[in-house]
């Protein structure tokens, strides 16, 4: 049998007094080492992190392409990442597969924060009397809502500048003149900066959370995950204000 807890939070920030919580039963051992291991805590926290790596790749490889708006030609850019492996996979085979790749990361990632978060609240049905400051604890209390942002964001952001529906100009291949009759409107601009700034936390916090399993030092890890993050904030959105500010036409 299955008792269902909600969590019971201590009343004026004192102790909460209460019966010991009743612990739900273990679920069969899985079978099979892929299974066991995404069965386990430590497991998913790994499927989290390997996952994580592979969407900051893509990222910053996402990133460092819309600069090319700068200094060349992002429709050229466009093009060469089409004719990448077209031998091999066909015109454009490529990106379908790194869209598979994304489609499978984003997928595993999600469900295993939803299992762990879930995991956690079962694992302390009483609220602690009073909850220590992490450090990003900021950015810690807002991976959900930053999560949901990012998630509505690419649904929107496929809709405008990879099917064009969305888009004021929406030309199959015409990436900057796409990109530029976005982001003339400021509310546009509004949009991708909300995005991409939950972005930025959520960047800080999985970084910091990455660099500290991996044993580095607090510090430091906090360091590295600013500094990471403060580039790829400011790396996407300096395409949208360029536009808006008439440096890119
Ligand atoms: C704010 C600055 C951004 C700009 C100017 C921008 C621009 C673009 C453009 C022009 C494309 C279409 C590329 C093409 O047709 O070859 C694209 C596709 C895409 N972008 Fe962005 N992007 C930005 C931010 C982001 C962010 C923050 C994310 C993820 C959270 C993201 C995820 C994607 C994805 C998944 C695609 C689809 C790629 C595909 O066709 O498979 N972008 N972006």
């Amino acid at each position: 049998m299955y008792w269902t807890t909600r969590p019971r939070r201590s009343y004026r920030g004192r102790m909460a007094v209460t019966s010991p919580a009743p612990v739900r039963p273990e679920k069969p051992v899985a079978q099979g080492f892929p299974r066991r291991l995404w069965a386990s805590t430590v497991g998913k926290k790994a499927v989290m992190a390997v996952t994580g790596a592979i969407l900051f790749g893509y990222l910053l490889a996402h990133m460092i392409g819309n600069l090319t708006i700068f200094f060349g030609d992002i429709d050229g850019y466009g093009v060469f990442l089409r004719r990448l492996l077209a031998p091999v996979l066909g015109y454009g085979g490529l990106v379908w597969v790194i869209r598979a790749v994304l489609v499978l990361a984003v997928v595993l990632h999600m469900t295993a924060a939803i299992q762990l978060a879930r995991r956690s609240a079962r694992a302390r049905p009483v609220g602690y009397a009073k909850r220590p400051r992490a450090q990003g604890g900021y950015a810690a209390r807002t991976m959900r809502w930053g999560g949901v942002i990012i998630a509505l964001f690419v649904g929107y952001h496929l809709l405008d500048l990879t099917a064009g529906v969305l888009n004021p100009h929406g030309v199959d291949g015409q990436i900057h003149a796409n990109v530029v009759a976005d982001f003339r409107h400021w509310y546009v601009v509004a949009a991708y900066t909300l995005a991409v700034v939950a972005l930025g936390f959520h960047l800080r916090h999985g970084l910091w959370s990455g660099l500290r399993s991996l044993g580095r030092a607090p510090s430091r890890s906090a360091a590295a995950a600013l500094v990471v993050a403060l580039v790829i904030t400011i790396g996407f959105l300096s395409v949208p204000y360029a536009v808006l500010f008439g440096i890119v036409r």
